[in-house]
């Protein structure tokens, strides 16, 4: 078989998918249009146009002024369906979900319009593809710890199903530690834990998810391999983690995709994933990124099988499920 075919029927999770960066322009408009909200761009072609990032905040800031057509659950549903449709075709069978609650909670949205939509949409993702899913809280790390135990109280009726949180947004300025104790919080109402950490943050960042938050997954983790004691550590403890390669290209994490560290990744012996980050801004979705690597570093399949595996024992899913899907 070929490449794309192969990627394809690969079975495989995604552990590192924004949920708010999977709306694609199209599904924008019509949402602007539906609920009758203003937005700075004329069409399809200059939203995209408008994607363009020299850095992580370039890219926050356009992500958050789209994320304002989202207004009722029927728009969270819609967006969530139309990643699931999207993944289904990327052989995609689990999904873990971030979503920044605080992004809409700020607008005036009901946490229950965010969370009800995600939730229905999860619903039908089982009966119409087979897919299983979970969801991550994630708190806006530019925002206060005050504000993140806010949004972890407001989740508070739907805590059984919130599989995990996540930290998210601008990392450089806003290092683990400035949310120790929301993460020990969620920990003790028994979420599992995520953070991004090394995507334009130093080493030091990772340490801190490890040491001051004891997370279950780093997410991104690029700047780790700077340090080769961190990477041996990260290595030894079966560390997962969620790697975004056209995600680091679009936000310039690497100057050319020639350049991922990967392969290096692998060689280490990290437990990396491939992921599509905001696939609706990165220009990729989950076998866009996997086709993406194979070719520039030249992966094998063994190599792509590998980095599938891992997607399944980084995964939140209980032992038994991740065992079957092995
Ligand atoms: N929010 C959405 N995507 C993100 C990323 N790659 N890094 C930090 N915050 C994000
Ligand atoms: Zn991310």
């Amino acid at each position: 078989t070929d490449l794309d075919t192969f990627i394809a029927r690969l079975p495989k999770a995604e552990l590192h998918l924004h949920i708010e960066g999977s709306l694609e322009p199209e599904l924008m408009f019509e949402l602007a249009r539906r609920n009758q909200v203003e937005i700075p761009y004329a069409s399809v072609e200059e939203v995209r146009a408008a994607y363009a990032f020299t850095r992580l905040q370039d890219f926050l800031d356009i992500y958050y002024a789209g994320a304002n057509v989202l207004r009722t659950r029927r728009d969270f549903h819609d967006m969530a369906m139309a990643y699931f449709d999207r993944a289904a075709r990327d052989g995609v069978v689990h999904a873990e979900l971030m979503f920044d609650p605080q992004t809409h909670t700020d607008r005036g949205i009901p946490f229950a319009e965010v969370i009800e939509g995600l939730l229905s949409a999860m619903e039908e993702a089982r009966t119409k593809h087979g897919m299983t899913s979970c969801l991550i809280l994630s708190f806006l790390r530019h925002l206060s710890e005050e504000a993140a135990f806010e949004t972890l109280a407001a989740a508070e009726p739907w805590l059984d199903r919130i599989a995990a949180v996540g930290l998210d947004s601008s990392e450089v300025g806003h290092p683990p530690i400035k949310f120790a104790q929301v993460f020990a919080a969620a920990r003790e109402k028994g979420l599992k834990l995520t953070a991004h950490a090394g995507e334009e943050g130093p080493p030091e960042y990772v340490y801190q998810a490890l040491d001051l938050i004891d997370v279950d997954r780093i997410d991104h983790g690029n700047r780790a391999l700077e340090d080769p004691v961190l990477t041996r550590r990260l290595a030894d403890s079966g560390m997962t983690l969620t790697v975004c390669p056209l995600s680091n290209l679009k936000l310039c994490v690497i100057d050319d995709i020639v350049q991922h560290p990967i392969d290096a990744m692998l060689k280490a012996g990290l437990k990396a994933t491939l992921n599509s980050d905001d696939p609706a801004y990165f220009g990729g979705y989950i076998a866009d990124n996997y086709r993406a690597v194979a070719e520039a570093r030249g992966l094998g399949r063994e190599d792509l099988v590998t980095l599938a595996r891992n997607s399944f024992t980084g995964s939140f899913l209980p032992e038994e499920d991740i065992a079957r899907h092995l």
